[in-house]
């Protein structure tokens, strides 16, 4: 990032022609270039991998050899005018591009994905983000096997051609980097819809997809005018092109791409219909789907500077994309959602040697950056200014970032200064979200002074790779008190704290802060970090009957979760460690309790009973012996099924439903009916409840949670129901990839070897990262006790899969390489067994630049 320089030539305009082939593409690629730099005459583009140059022209003149040379990934034309027009040919060959990067062919449709640098392998080009240029292209091809031709931007030109091809022009009015490129040409079925946007002007919108798919496309239609109606109403944000284009594609390596009015989705987060997709998935689709729009304001039309600034478009868009389902569905829900994926993701990177700060300073290969440090904590640190200033001068913010940087290529600091001038608030020290990697802790102590309580808050944060100390974070902690009979108070604070309504904004800027509070009634109990303000993990002095107190009263429904969690974690650890626990009898009592009400939040009561994973408890546990918390966790599963088993059937059918419908009461209903079933699988006759569930299902979410209960079973008929699900679904490859997901994830004993087994299962394969993040992602992290087996096992196939993957697609391969690098808290035998193989891996010849920087910091 220290090293950033301006660009030496800008490109004003740029025009394509593709000339698509089956067995290759010719690509003609016509810039205008000029010097920014007074005495510049050297010309370096980025390109050369995977593509053959066939021939430059510059101002209409045939380079011959000796005018440039050509390395392994550069042009470099010795010497050019100030201003000059530049012609390069290039030759690819889609169907061998296995990196899914760049210009390649799947299900036989060309399609194209450029981010980060993938259009370097289509032209020879100044491929970084602050190069913006408008593009015109035009698309040839034969017409019967390619009738759709799509690019960025409005419609153009289109027509019949020679020889059966035709083509079709395509016209970006909007200056845009390179990245944001894309093109599409295929055989594909297109629904069509519209928008009328704040102004009155009528967009025309375009999903496509296979022809078969055709019905499962219409959620996110309406997915995405939702979204264009939200940000006009939220942000005042209206689209500016004629028509906007969604193309669903199954090889994929990412959720989606935000290409300029032609956004590329990987079919898992277009296609969803009742009998297919979860409910989980309608919510995915959704967020997606409101993801890529966003980004057509954060992140195309103001864009990156550079890649270290990814976070400038990623972290907002996620915030966005975050409060927009928040908006549309249950804010609570969705919150205690966002808190538990960046648990499960972002917390473990940022205590492994992966971890970085949300901007980070070098890196060898960028595609190894998107990552959850910084997508999901840049959220986080989004909506922590958004708390600290305001919903109102945070929108006054967003709008003077538009004002002043509409059309630019800018960093995160530009971002924050446009909130601190809106907001008149000083955030110098708040930016140190930005530049310090690592999950602060804060705790808190209480202390009683008569009438008064102190609350003592304390922060820390861990070394991470390269940032030994750390200096305090500026946070916002937001919390509440309740009275001992359950009411919400409001004592007046000492410090610098401020009461919106019955919840209090304290910011926390030292090491050791003191807040105290005034005239607080014997009993009433402080509810912390509601709404979870900040990302940090908590140390607190609560006591269980406190919890409890929390998880029966508090109105936060993150709180209330997160007291109910925190009270359940102690219980497991404590059985964990074989220590007798006072928690048990409360946490369980307070269980109880819950069910025993009217059934009134069905959703949030879902999570309420939930005991935390294996997964999110071993976090807390070092030297963890996975088969030990197995045990203990599942004992507790048990416990509280017995103990409530003659509520659970009533819940269990007084929540059955006659008509499936997609409304959040229907999707609460069957968040916690499917909670309760998982608590009925364990008692005597479970087996028969389960299998009357699954064949009783009439939809997705129900017929999966099902299918979860079985797989971790030994019930008589598993093999028999896997079998049906298979024969069901077999045509359907987003439901096949659940198929070996819920078997990945089996909590048996013997579910290595059955993943094995699926790894030569015809279905599976090597080149398809859906199908490999279904059976290798879902088995290495989210499959505590059979990854981790003590003889190394899990380890050796991952790193094996790794190796293969590597050779055809190292982005993904990449991707798989996380879970070997978090052996800080496993025994010593298993971590010297992760370290063994992430060596292994080292020592394979060719591997690539991606999974090499990954193995090396991850076995340091
Ligand atoms: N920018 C995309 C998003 O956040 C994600 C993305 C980056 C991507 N690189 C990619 C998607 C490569 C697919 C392949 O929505
Ligand atoms: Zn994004």
């Amino acid at each position: 990032m220290k090293d950033y320089s301006t660009p030496t030539f800008s490109i004003e305009k740029i025009s394509l022609l593709f000339e698509l082939f089956d067995e290759s593409a010719i690509v003609t690629a016509k810039s205008v270039f000029r010097r920014t730099i007074p005495s510049e005459t050297t010309l370096t583009l980025d390109g050369g991998q995977y593509m053959e140059l066939l021939a430059i022209e510059l101002d209409g003149r045939q380079l011959s050899p000796n005018d440039y040379s050509l390395t392994d990934t550069a042009l470099v034309i010795h010497s050019v005018p100030e201003v000059f027009e530049l012609t390069v040919k290039t030759k690819l060959k889609p169907k061998e591009n296995t990196r899914l990067e760049g210009l390649y062919y799947s299900g036989g449709n060309f399609c194209t994905q450029c981010e980060a640098e993938g259009f370097r392998h289509i032209t020879y080009f100044l491929d970084r983000p602050d190069v913006l240029a408008s593009y015109d292209v035009r698309i040839e091809a034969d017409k019967a096997r390619y009738p759709v031709l799509l690019a960025n931007g409005n419609r153009g030109e289109n027509g019949d051609l020679e020889s059966g091809r035709h083509f079709a022009e395509w016209h970006d009015p909007h200056p845009k980097p390179s990245y944001l490129f894309a093109l599409v040409a295929g055989d594909l079925a297109e629904r069509k819809s519209s928008f009328v946007t704040m102004s009155g002007k009528t967009v025309e919108l375009n999903i496509y997809v296979r022809p078969e798919d055709m019905e499962r496309s219409e959620y996110a239609m309406g997915a995405l005018q939702r979204s264009m109606k939200w940000d006009e109403d939220v942000y005042g944000l209206e689209y500016d092109l004629d028509i906007y284009n969604i193309v669903a594609v199954s090889d994929f390596n990412m959720g989606a791409m935000e290409n300029k009015g032609l956004n590329i989705f990987n079919t898992k987060y277009v296609l969803a219909d009742q009998y297919t997709a979860t409910d989980a998935d309608f919510g995915h689709v959704e967020g997606v789907i409101g993801h890529e729009y966003f980004h057509n304001w954060t992140g195309n039309r103001v864009t990156c500077r550079d890649w270290f600034q990814l976070s400038l478009k990623e972290g907002l868009t996620v915030f966005r994309d975050q409060e927009f389902s928040a908006d549309l569905g249950s804010r609570s829900l969705k919150r205690i959602e966002d808190v538990k994926a960046l648990r499960f993701s972002q917390f473990p990177e940022d205590g492994s040697p992966l971890a970085h700060p949300v901007r980070p300073e070098k890196y060898v290969e960028i595609n190894n950056f998107y990552t959850a440090t910084v997508y999901n904590k840049g959220a986080e640190v989004i909506r922590m200014m958004h708390t600290l200033i305001g919903a109102s001068a945070f929108r006054d913010g967003m709008d003077l970032y538009f004002e002043r940087h509409d059309g630019q290529a800018v960093t995160c600091e530009d971002f924050v200064k446009a909130m601190e001038s809106a907001s008149g608030m000083d955030l110098r020290q708040f930016r140190l979200w930005y530049s310090q990697a690592g999950t602060p802790t804060v705790s808190f102590e209480r202390r009683r002074k008569g009438n008064d309580v102190s609350l003592r808050l304390e922060q820390a944060c861990p070394a991470t790779p390269g940032q030994a100390t750390k200096k305090a974070n500026h946070m916002p902690i937001v919390i509440g008190w309740l009275d001992a009979s359950g009411k919400e108070i409001t004592p007046a604070v000492e410090g610098p704290g401020n009461w919106n309504g019955t919840s209090c904004l304290l910011q926390l800027t030292e090491t050791m802060q003191e807040f105290v509070f005034r005239d607080v009634p014997e009993g009433a109990v402080l509810s912390f970090l509601r709404g979870f303000s900040a990302p940090v993990l908590v140390k607190s002095d609560y006591n269980e009957r406190e919890l409890a107190h929390l998880i029966k009263c508090d109105t936060d429904a993150f709180a209330r979760y997160e007291a109910a969690q925190t009270l359940a974690a102690d219980v497991l650890i404590a059985a964990y460690e074989g220590v007798d626990s006072t928690s048990r009898p409360v946490y369980l009592e307070a269980i109880s309790g819950c069910l025993s009400q009217d059934l009134q939040d069905v959703a949030l009561l879902a999570e309420l009973i939930s005991v935390p994973s294996e997964l999110e408890v071993g976090q807390k546990i070092s030297e963890l012996d996975v088969e030990r918390l197995h045990i203990a966790r599942e004992a507790l599963l048990v416990e509280i099924a017995e103990g409530n088993k003659h509520r659970f059937i009533d819940i269990y059918s007084e929540l059955k439903q006659s008509d499936y419908e997609l409304s959040e009461q229907a999707k609460g209903k069957r968040r916690l009916r499917n909670r309760v079933l998982s608590y009925l699988s364990l008692v005597d006759g479970g087996d028969q409840i389960v299998k009357t569930h699954y064949h009783d299902a009439d939809n997705m979410t129900d017929q999966i949670a099902a299918l979860i209960e079985v797989s971790h079973s030994n019930f008589d008929y598993r093999q028999e129901i896997f079998d049906d699900f298979y024969k069901q679904w077999c045509e359907n490859e987003l439901v096949i990839d659940k198929w070996f997901a819920v078997q990945a994830q089996s909590k048996r004993i013997d579910t290595l070897s059955l993943v094995k087994e699926l790894s030569n299962h015809s279905d599976f394969s090597y080149t398809n990262p859906n199908r490999l993040r279904s059976l290798v992602m879902s088995f290495s992290l989210l499959n505590q006790r059979g990854f981790h087996a003590a003889d190394g096992a899990g380890y050796k196939f991952l790193a094996n899969v790794i190796a293969e993957v590597d050779k055809k697609n190292p982005q993904t391969a990449a991707k798989l390489v996380a879970p070997l690098g978090r052996w800080q808290k496993q025994p010593k035998n298993n971590a010297d067994l992760m370290k063994k193989c992430l060596s292994s891996l080292l020592n394979t010849s060719s591997l690539s630049d991606d999974v090499r920087e990954l193995c090396e910091k991850s076995v340091a």
